[in-house]
């Protein structure tokens, strides 16, 4: 049976990713300080442990989830996300080589600049913020090894264990509070929510395609949304009065809100991705459209959700 690394396991995609390739492979998911039990905890940043671990295992693949994904963090503590980021993606890609076996390693939209969307696989990067540029620097330590590829998604929602785990996910609860706080949400970065059960599916079908797999490639649903405009759709979905949030337009960079600078619009052109799975136009992607996904999350309680935590 084929055997799978997937690090990062506990985290939002990773725990999708683990789920998605549970039947018909030998998975080992690692985790750091996660204490579900299903993952071995290992510190990806130590090259000991992780040769060793990999020497016992002998993967045929690695599915490369863990990183620091909030901008903010990386930028308060640069040089860790530097190592996270960059560093292990580089450790990684010589120990396939080494070991001669696959690996995908999750990249960002963020490694664009968002001024002139839709961004191709071989569209030049430039990144606004160090997540983005350490997260490209991972990317670059892959290009010269073999069968080693990037997979580029933009923000994530899910099955999540805390709303706070996903940018997205979290809009919930400001829907939800209706204590009297107000809010100003941005209106200006516009967004291409992805399920993480979505990107797993897609992993899994790249994992099976059976030929050499691109050094770069795109996934993203469709649907374009600010995190405003799924504050009010969440606010319809749940029958709540969204006054107490107002749109926020300017670049909250510019404004001097937010530390760290987001790009306008990372669209990923999907032409690439289809031609790839061999699918017509709009294929690759065949999920639920976020609102509509999370209208059964919402209603997860009342046993109308799709997935689990
Ligand atoms: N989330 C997004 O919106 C988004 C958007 C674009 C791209 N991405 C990319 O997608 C990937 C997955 O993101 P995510 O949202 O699933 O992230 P996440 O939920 O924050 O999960 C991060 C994972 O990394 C693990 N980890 C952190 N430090 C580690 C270390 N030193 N050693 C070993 N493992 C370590 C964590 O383990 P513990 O939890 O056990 O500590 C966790 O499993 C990342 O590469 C990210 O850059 C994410």
């Amino acid at each position: 049976m084929t055997r799978i690394i997937i690090t990062g396991a506990s985290g939002v995609l990773g725990s999708a990713v683990y789920a998605a390739f549970s039947s018909h492979y030998t998975l080992l998911g690692l985790s750091h300080s996660s204490p579900d039990t299903r993952y071995t905890p290992i510190d990806l940043l130590d090259p000991v442990q992780v040769q060793k671990v990999w020497n016992e295992f002998n993967p045929d693949w690695v599915i490369h989830c863990a990183a620091e994904r909030r901008p903010d963090v990386a930028d308060k503590d640069s040089e860790k996300a530097q190592r996270l980021n960059a560093g292990v993606p580089a450790f990684l890609a010589r120990l396939a080589a080494q070991m001669d076996h696959s690996l995908i390693y999750i990249s960002t939209d963020y490694v664009f600049p968002g001024t002139s969307p839709p961004y191709l696989p071989s569209s030049t990067p430039d990144p606004l913020n160090l997540y983005g540029r350490t997260k490209l620097a991972g990317e670059h330590a892959l290009l010269s090894f073999e069968n080693c590829s990037s997979v580029r998604v933009p923000v994530l929602y899910g099955p999540v264990k805390k709303s706070e785990d996903s940018a997205i996910n979290v809009l919930e609860k400001v829907v939800r509070d209706q204590s009297g706080k107000q809010y100003k949400m941005d209106d200006w970065q516009v967004r291409y929510p992805t399920n993480v059960l979505d990107v797993a599916t897609f992993l899994r079908k790249l994992v099976e395609l059976g030929k050499p797999l691109p050094k770069i490639i795109h996934f993203s649903a469709p649907h374009k949304h600010s995190k405003y405009t799924l504050c009010l759709a969440f606010s319809q979905l749940l029958s709540l009065p969204c006054a107490h949030i107002t749109p926020d337009t300017p670049d909250p960079a510019s404004t001097g809100q937010e530390s760290v600078k987001r790009p306008k619009d990372c669209r990923l052109d999907m032409r690439e991705t289809e031609e790839l799975l061999g699918v017509g136009e709009g294929e690759a992607w065949d999920g639920v459209e976020v609102v509509r996904w999370l209208e059964g999350w919402f209603n997860r309680d009342k046993g109308e959700g799709e997935g689990e935590a």
